[in-house]
């Protein structure tokens, strides 16, 4: 089965009330769209992995764990070691996959501890996530008790990753589709919890951006935002221009109290940034799984503080709010 029939299966299967035929009419718009240039060979990378459909999942601890050494003989881990490679650059994780162990450039599970500890807790809830990547944080929303959980991203290696770990567990409660958040349905309003990390300084109306994010909660649903920041007064706002930490999608950066009057703007209420942190290497780091530049990269040498560019260094900020 092709990864297009299995999304529109997955996504069938989605308790997302009157709201799925508008899930569906995107998830259509986007498979239209021209696919991407490496589809070919993360069809080819899924196709060459075992799959084991019964295999026990472990989800409520730091590396997401689906099957076991024992699951496998050394023979057949070794090829699914080589095509879980040929899905690179592993950015979020880190994951074990039937013993083979996947150590992701970002350790996703120090945000996913700093953010569970903030939020309402998912226990039966309906969640989606917003730039999703690879689905580690769906996995962890899972394990944390969330009834379902959509996740979005129109990156296809993030959705080609997840797949590697769905197809062993067809049955768990989490759908990931290569969505935007602008391809989302405008007011689907079915949602009680909805994470948006990491995502809304690509967008140019970061403004915008929430109010997409809005429409998709129930009224009295959760919002958790997070994001970079900058250590500056309330209307602050970098926009760092060509580059940040040799980015070239990043728009606006906004301090904590800008940030707050965004949400409010967007139509949140009881807004309160919950956490802030500074990124550091033992957080976000080269691996054999990401081989690309990493934080040590994007910072100036002689100064860390700094990026290369002269920005203030990557600094985090983890927001909620109600709809
Ligand atoms: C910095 S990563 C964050 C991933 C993850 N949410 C996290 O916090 O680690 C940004 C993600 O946003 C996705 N993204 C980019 N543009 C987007 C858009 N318009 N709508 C939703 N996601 C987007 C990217 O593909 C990427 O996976």
């Amino acid at each position: 089965m092709s990864l297009s029939e299995i999304l529109r299966r997955e996504l069938a299967g989605a308790p997302l009330g009157a709201a799925r035929d508008d899930f569906e009419a995107a998830l259509e718009r986007a498979l239209r769209g021209p696919p991407n240039r490496d589809a070919t060979a993360f069809e080819a990378a899924l196709a060459a992995m075992p799959v084991l459909p019964r295999l026990e999942a472990e989800l409520d601890s730091p590396v997401v764990r689906i099957g076991t050494a024992h699951d496998l003989d050394a023979d057949a881990r070794e090829t699914l070691h080589g095509a879980l490679l040929a899905l690179h650059p592993w950015r979020k994780g880190p994951f074990e996959l039937l013993g083979v162990p996947i150590d992701s450039e970002w350790r996703s599970d120090l945000k996913w501890a700093r953010v569970a500890a903030s939020i309402t807790p998912l226990a039966g809830r309906r969640v989606l996530d917003v730039g999703c990547g690879n689905g580690y944080y769906a996995w962890r929303m899972l394990g944390a008790g969330a009834g379902f959980v959509l996740g979005v991203d129109p990156a296809a290696r993030c959705i080609a990753q997840f797949q590697a770990f769905k197809r062993q567990q067809p049955a768990a409660a989490v759908v990931l589709l290569p969505l935007g958040s602008e391809d989302l349905p405008a007011q689907s309003r079915c949602f009680d919890t909805v994470f948006s990390m990491g995502v809304i300084y690509h967008r140019r109306d970061p403004i915008g951006h929430l109010r997409e994010l809005h429409g998709q909660l129930r009224p009295g649903g959760e919002l958790v935002l997070e994001t970079l920041f900058i250590d500056a007064a309330a209307g602050a706002v970098l926009a760092p221009g060509e580059r940040y930490a040799k980015m070239r999608n990043v728009w606006s950066i906004p301090s904590c109290n800008t940030l707050l009057g965004w949400l409010h703007e967007a139509g949140f209420r009881d807004a309160r940034i919950a956490h802030t942190s500074i990124t550091t290497a033992d957080e976000q780091r080269r691996t054999a799984w990401m081989r690309f530049e990493s934080l040590a990269d994007f910072l100036d040498p002689r100064n860390p503080s700094l990026t290369v560019e002269g920005h203030p260094a990557p600094r985090r900020a983890l927001a909620v709010a109600t709809a």
